[in-house]
């Protein structure tokens, strides 16, 4: 996590650099700052061992807007700098932890998003060389260690320049271990920035006669379309003349920049309180974009269009599939379709588990990997891994299949496996995720209807006419939804006092909307900070009913299909120890049992989930802004955890 902003050109640095860090503020929010580096003023340069250029630092704790401030009164001139948006790993959210983070003589700052595990024995090293620590931060390491290999070259007779603090950089580097994307600039070198990637993400943006390079696109989409993804292990020099790329071993690297996709767009709250209500209220726009661009009209030929590689589903025997957090969720839900849909044995896996415990490797196996944000490190850790593990394996029958849903193209998921779902949600900027859920569900749905398409129709009693009747349904989705919002905005604004002394809330769901009843959960978690827990309904005499009583509300997802009438009876048991039950669940007499219902309209159970997930996001919603929480930038998490 941790966002990374530096710019390089002819105009004032800090405007565009705290520009580029609002645009980050979602890795992120715990501290910001910025360092930029003014020319000295001629005639000072030299005099008295005056470096050419002054380095200006200003870090504040909290949010950007505190940073904003001591800009706005104490400036930070230059034409070139570093800015960072921190998400604490290494130390408390203090003023001192936030970077920039600068060497002993205050003449060389960086920035790093990403953990230096080996920090310890470096800091031990450094200290007991003399080097006094400044802050509890992995970071501090860097500039230390630059600072004393700058000083060991210039002492063998090499000019301070540009040069001098690429070599130092990349000598630097082999020192470290970890994930980290990292940019220095030095007051020895006022026209130079170097920047470095490993493991964690880092474009470099290409305007006129200057350079932005920034751990995520948000940042650059108002400076420019035109980029450079760094590779893994590369280090770049960039100067207001153009950049200089090099590999890992050092050796100089051409590549051909390329161009932004249309659709990123600087985040706009438009007239709605916070962006998570506004990206709840754009999901009918995310059905019906997928809608036009997934399922044509019956007339041409296939039922879902999906461009989908043979390689990946030819003779395929199982499905694996990787994820975290919310799109772990929706990898049940997907699941559950594969099997059911399609007849495909398929598991899930919590991404970082999968990584050190990985099952025994199966044949002809398709692996999918679901992050929206296609930066989660342990999603890609466990894909990378899984990737070389069946590459080692002579038995074609093992060859890797690989296949990533996100919503980031450009991301680090996409430059990792050859096949790629865009769920096309636009830009979420709602640490809580939404829109990007949704955008998940119907990835999987679309694979789930294509793959049994391609097997000759459903694996299920109804063959290719269910299917026909499921892409039916689909296409009234938009519609639905639609209604759906507006109605349970108001409805779950309305109920959410009733939640203002609640501690704890168990949210039940059995089959297809069990993965639905753990987001309602984890929806409820992060952003109100009330405990919750999602089970399977029928778990629930196993243990957790012992919790229940007057003051735990229960929520449950009853919608008709092969599991109804036992999700009722669930209810009914949970209604027997006096819980408040609010259900989600079409009207009619079977669902009286409710005190609260949230109504959603029957559609065929396998769709379901696509509806009750709405009233889950809202609930928590509404909640949340009841509290008068910072429903957008919950505490302690960030939109993109780029960290293990
Ligand atoms: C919850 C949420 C997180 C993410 C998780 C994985 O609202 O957003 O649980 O789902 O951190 O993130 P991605 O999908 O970017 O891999």
């Amino acid at each position: 996590m941790c966002g990374i902003v530096a710019l390089i050109g002819s105009r004032e640095a800090a405007p565009q650099l705290l520009e580029g860090l609002r645009q980050l503020e979602y890795r992120g929010y715990d501290s910001a700052g910025i360092a930029t580096v003014e020319l000295a003023p001629s005639g000072s340069a030299g005099v008295d061992g005056e470096p050419p250029g002054r380095l200006h630092c200003l870090r504040a704790e909290g949010k950007l807007v505190n940073l904003t401030a001591r800009y706005e009164a104490e400036g930070a001139p230059g034409h070139c700098g570093i800015g960072h948006t921190r998400w604490a790993t290494h130390g408390k959210p203090e003023e001192r932890n936030a970077h920039p983070h600068l060497d002993g003589r205050g003449e060389l700052a960086v920035v790093q998003n990403g953990i230096i595990e080996n920090h310890r024995s470096l800091r031990e090293q450094l200290q007991s060389e003399g080097v006094v620590f400044r802050s509890d931060t992995d970071t501090e390491v860097i500039p230390h260690l630059l600072a004393r290999q700058l000083e060991r070259l210039q002492a063998s007779g090499q000019p301070a320049d540009a040069s001098l603090l690429l070599r130092a950089v990349q000598e630097v580097l082999p020192q470290l271990h970890g994930a980290y994307a990292l940019a220095v600039v030095w007051a020895q070198a006022p026209g130079a920035l170097v920047v470095a990637r490993r493991a964690a993400p880092l474009l470099i943006g290409l305007g006129e006669g200057e350079f932005l390079c920034a751990s995520d696109t948000p940042a650059l989409a108002g400076f420019t379309r035109t980029i450079l993804p760094m590779e893994d292990g590369e280090v770049a020099l960039l100067t207001p003349l153009g950049i200089e790329l090099y590999d890992g071993s050092g050796r100089r690297v051409q590549r051909t920049p390329s161009l932004l996709s249309g659709t990123e767009h600087v985040a706009d709250k438009r007239s709605f309180r916070h962006f998570m209500l506004k990206e709840i209220h754009e999901q009918p726009e995310t059905a019906a974009l997928w809608v036009a661009r997934h399922l044509p009209e019956p007339t041409e030929g296939r039922l879902v269009a999906l461009p989908l590689d043979p390689g990946l589903y030819e003779g395929l025997e199982r499905v694996q599939i990787l994820a975290c957090g919310t799109s772990r969720h929706a990898a049940l839900v997907g699941a559950y379709l594969l099997e059911q849909l399609a007849g495909i044995p398929t598991s899930v896996f919590y991404a970082s588990e999968f990584r050190y415990a990985p099952p025994p490797l199966s044949r002809h196996t398709l692996t999918i990997g679901v992050t929206q944000s296609g930066e989660t490190a342990d999603t890609l850790a466990a894909l990378a891994m899984e990737q070389e593990r069946r590459r080692l394996v002579a038995d074609p029958a093992f060859a890797p299949r690989l296949l990533g849903i996100t919503n980031r193209p450009e991301s680090s998921l996409a430059r990792m496996v050859p096949h790629i779902l865009d769920i096309g949600a636009g830009i979420e900027v709602g640490v809580a995720a939404t829109k990007t859920f949704l955008g998940q569900l119907l990835a999987f749905y679309g694979l789930a209807l294509a793959l049994a398409e391609r097997r000759g129709g459903a694996s299920g009693p109804g063959g290719p006419r269910q299917l026909r009747d499921l892409v039916s349904q689909l296409r009234q989705l938009p519609a639905l939804l639609e209604r759906l919002v507006a109605d349970h905005d108001q409805r779950c604004e309305a109920l959410a006092h009733l939640f203002a002394d609640t501690q704890d809330v168990i949210f039940l769901g059995r089959g297809i909307n069990y993965p639905i009843a753990l987001e309602g959960a984890l929806k409820l978690k992060e952003i109100s900070y009330i405990h919750a827990e999602g089970y399977p309904a029928g778990e629930m005499k196993h243990g957790p009913i012992a919790l229940l009583d007057a003051r735990v509300p229960v929520v449950s997802i009853a919608m008709p299909g092969t599991v109804f009438d036992k999700v009722l009876s669930n209810a009914q048991e949970a209604k027997a120890r006096d819980a408040q039950l609010i259900g989600v669940a079409p009207e009619g007499p079977d669902t009286g049992l409710f005190d609260v219902l949230l109504p959603v309209p029957e559609v065929d159970e396998l769709l379901s989930p696509l509806l009750t997930v709405i009233p889950m996001q809202l609930l928590s919603y509404h909640i949340a802004a009841h509290r008068g929480l910072d429903v957008d930038q919950p505490r302690n998490l960030a939109k993109s955890v780029t960290v293990e």
